[in-house]
């Protein structure tokens, strides 16, 4: 019997050309995701699944008669029940690695974007309001030299510690495991606890994954025990912050700045956030570059082949 993949939405031609003729591709080519109901309908008789952020994989939808394999073109993975995935014997892959760099590159993007305001600049200058040069217009805050507190030392944590050096920045981080020497010396990170990283920090950037111990790790209380000059940067999963309260912070300056790449209930955002100027919004794009998404969903397409074919995936979860 062929073997059989439903993609649940868009992924590279390129990495759908590497899945062999003789198995039989069901493609949602459409800019939107199937529908709960769709999802369910076509993976009847699937042995894999390629998916992404917006499909929730939950129990239901694991039990799929004969479905061996689901593979998140994601490094995050919180849309998928792991736990019913390891009970029901489904392998789950994600796509580590291939998007540290261009994540990092991103997530530092909205921390230079919030502290020099960018993009305030950029509509007043599309507006028209410009008339002269002008000494006190648009003032910012330094990123050289200050403190980098990095929530999260993971793969993505560890790339934003690594470009802080050429910031000359202090780079202080949390984690619940504590790196090892080895690391903490190459980055020149000193590992604290959360309400001294909080405390400390000029620029907070969070690279925790989305847990039920990490949902609104951020709240009113860190956000009010950090400085009132400091920015936050979101680039990981919206509801790690509160977002109520982070409006309330910009809007009542608890802290300075923030950029934000990711929400609580994508796509809607928290009506209090449009409104201010001290955030910098972005629709989750922290990974979308050309060679990245490539690489992402050849990594998927690989994991995905890898299981039915009976070997270990690269990347499992
Ligand atoms: C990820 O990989 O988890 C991103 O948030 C989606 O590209």
């Amino acid at each position: 019997m062929p073997k059989s993949i439903l993609i649940s939405r868009g992924l590279s031609p390129e990495a759908v050309g590497l899945i062999p003729k003789d198995v039989i591709v069901d493609f949602n080519s459409h800019e939107h995701s199937l529908g709960r109901q769709d999802l369910l309908a076509r993976l009847r008789g699937k042995q894999g699944l390629i998916c992404q952020i917006t499909d929730a994989i939950d129990d239901e939808v694991l039990a799929t008669p004969g479905l061996q394999v689901v593979s998140n073109v994601a490094v995050g993975y919180n849309n998928i029940d792991v736990t019913a995935a390891r009970r029901r014997g489904v392998v789950v892959t994600n796509t580590p690695d291939v998007l540290t760099e261009t994540t990092a590159d991103f997530a530092w993007a909205l921390l230079m974007a919030a502290a020099r305001r960018v993009v305030e600049a950029d509509r007043y200058v599309r507006s028209g309001e410009w008339k002269t040069w002008q000494w006190d217009l648009l003032w910012g805050l330094d990123v050289y030299a200050k403190t980098l507190g990095v929530l999260g030392f993971g793969r993505i944590g560890r790339a934003i510690a690594r470009r802080a050096r050429g910031f000359g920045m202090r780079v202080l981080y949390h984690d619940t495991v504590r790196a090892t020497p080895a690391v903490e010396r190459e980055l020149d990170a000193t590992y604290v606890d959360m309400p001294t990283l909080l405390a400390e920090s000029d620029f907070v950037t969070l690279h925790v994954l989305l847990s039920p111990e990490t949902r609104h790790l951020i709240d009113e209380a860190s956000l009010r025990s950090m400085k009132r000059t400091a920015v936050l940067v979101n680039a990981a999963r919206g509801p790690i912050v509160d977002e109520a309260a982070l409006a309330r912070a910009l809007g009542e300056g608890w802290i300075a700045a923030a950029g934000l790449d990711v929400f609580e209930e994508e796509p809607k955002i928290y009506p209090g956030l449009v409104a201010l100027t001290n955030v910098v919004l972005a629709p989750h794009i922290a990974s979308a570059s050309l060679d990245t998404r490539i690489a992402m969903s050849a990594l998927a397409v690989k994991n995905c082949l890898a299981v039915l074919e009976g070997k270990p995936p690269l990347t499992p979860v």
